[in-house]
């Protein structure tokens, strides 16, 4: 394990990290605990990788973690609300949240949010980006707001194949560490010949040759492996590249790939739907309610198989960029204010940070509620069907959404479209 990387706030961060990005839920937790075995003490997660809770089941206090907030959550309210679930979900503070993406006129708010959960809400000890150029960057930086609170990190798509140096350089000299995501990317960069050369003259595999070269480039490298043998080989130490390999690996970015990754960037900061759906991420009291954690004693769910299955590689850069999560659709409409600080001070405007709590209700939705770290705000996990207590109109008149689902879900009734019906019960109520 390489020595820890110093941020420019003086703490230490693991470089290596645990990617959470495609670690299905029902995994989430193993993977993690293996992860942990394996010698990972840093976390890569977000609200849109779909599996806090289950992440955070496995997760010790000696782990890092690190969120990052949606471009649908792109008003202020919005993107403290999604921190303030994480760290629900999580049952813990966070040790870094990011801008997931430079939303174009919002991002400025979001990173004003973010400042808000670290210095007043004090939820969050570090703050940073994900997916900032330059120019993005630079828009940051006019607000006044990188000098109230400087991002820790910008977390950036960099390998072997999409290497963009002015922007890796960039960063680092102004001491904001550079995470390097898909240093694999996811897989298909095993396959190349350069690679395959590099590790064939080290013996050692081709992902601890493009782990290797993020490392030597000063970089954090964020990997992602749901399997334990493949989570030990990427930690494995070696001696490392001489400056031939690091030439030659230099040199497989190409224009087409530069390409690729202008599109994906313009089109995540055009807006994704999350896997929520399109808009902010719901608040906890609309999300259905967990599944029964395991027992600690318990078997863990999937034992390390003998053989290591084998790898999909993925053909292409843009088939590989893209989440499991529906459509595209457009950015949560409404706030087009843009930064809201003058650009010759450094101070945060009072509504944003001076009252407690979440200052200014979202017009769009409810917020979820101030909770202590570890409270857990959802009911208890569904009783299996046969053990469903009886229901009669009083109780259910007294139950939250929340509790009437896990309640028709343990009936094993669909609860699919519950809340459109209660809304539209709700309209005529009114009407
Ligand atoms: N900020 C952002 O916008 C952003 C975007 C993308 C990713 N990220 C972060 O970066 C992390 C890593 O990126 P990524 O997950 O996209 O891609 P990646 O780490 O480049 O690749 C992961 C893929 O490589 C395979 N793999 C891992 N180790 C291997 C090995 N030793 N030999 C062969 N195959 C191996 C994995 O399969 P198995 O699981 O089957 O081993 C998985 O399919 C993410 O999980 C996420 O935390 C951030």
């Amino acid at each position: 394990m390489p020595p820890p990387m110093l941020l420019n706030d003086g703490t230490e961060m693991p470089q290596i990290a645990y990617g959470l990005y495609q670690v299905k839920k029902d995994e989430a937790t193993r993977c993690v605990a293996d992860a942990i075995k394996a010698g990972y003490a840093h976390f890569d997660g977000a609200a849109f990788y779909d599996n806090e809770r289950e992440a955070g089941r496995s997760l010790t206090e000696e782990c890092w973690y690190t969120t990052k907030v949606w471009t649908t959550d792109s008003t202020f309210e919005d993107a403290v609300a999604s921190v303030k679930r994480s760290r629900s979900e999580l049952g813990r503070d966070l040790d870094l949240a990011l801008v997931h993406w430079p939303v174009p006129g919002k991002h400025v708010d979001m990173y004003r949010a973010l400042v808000h959960c670290k210095e007043e809400l004090k939820i969050v000890k570090r703050i940073g980006l994900s997916n900032y150029t330059e120019d993005d960057y630079e828009e940051l930086e006019k607000s006044g707001l990188v000098k109230v609170c400087r991002p820790v990190v910008n977390q950036i798509e960099v390998s072997p194949f999409l290497y963009r140096k002015e922007c890796v350089d960039y960063f680092q000299e102004k001491h904001i560490v550079v995470q390097a995501f898909k240093p694999l990317q996811r897989g298909a960069a095993l396959q190349n010949d350069t690679v395959k050369a590099i590790a064939r003259k080290h013996s050692v595999t081709e992902a601890q040759v493009l782990i290797k070269w993020g490392l030597q480039k000063g970089l954090c490298v964020c990997v992602k492996s749901s399997n334990a043998t493949r989570m030990a080989e990427n930690l494995k130490e070696w001696w490392g590249l001489d400056m031939d390999d690091v030439s030659a690996l230099d040199a497989l970015t190409t224009e087409e790939a530069l390409a690729a990754w202008r599109a994906h960037y313009e089109k995540r900061r055009a807006g994704t739907a999350g896997p929520w759906g399109p808009g902010p991420r719901p608040i906890l009291e609309d999300v259905a309610p967990p599944a029964p954690e395991p027992s600690p004693d318990a078997p863990s769910p999937s034992p390390e198989p003998a053989a290591v299955p084998p790898i999909e590689p993925v053909p292409a850069y843009e088939a590989a960029a893209d989440a499991p999560a529906p459509e595209p659709a457009a950015v949560a409409d409404a706030d087009t204010e843009t930064c809201r600080v003058d650009s010759s001070t450094v101070e945060i405007p009072a509504q944003a940070l001076e009252e407690p709590g979440d200052p200014r209700p979202s017009p769009k939705r409810a917020r979820v509620d101030e909770a202590p770290a570890v409270a857990e705000p959802e009911p208890a996990p569904a009783p299996a069907p046969t053990a469903a207590p009886e229901l009669d109109a009083a109780t259910v008149k007294k139950m939250t959404v929340a509790k009437l689902r896990a309640a028709l879900a343990a009936r094993g009734l669909d609860t699919k479209g519950l809340k459109a019906a209660l809304q539209a019960r709700l309209l005529e109520a009114i009407a």
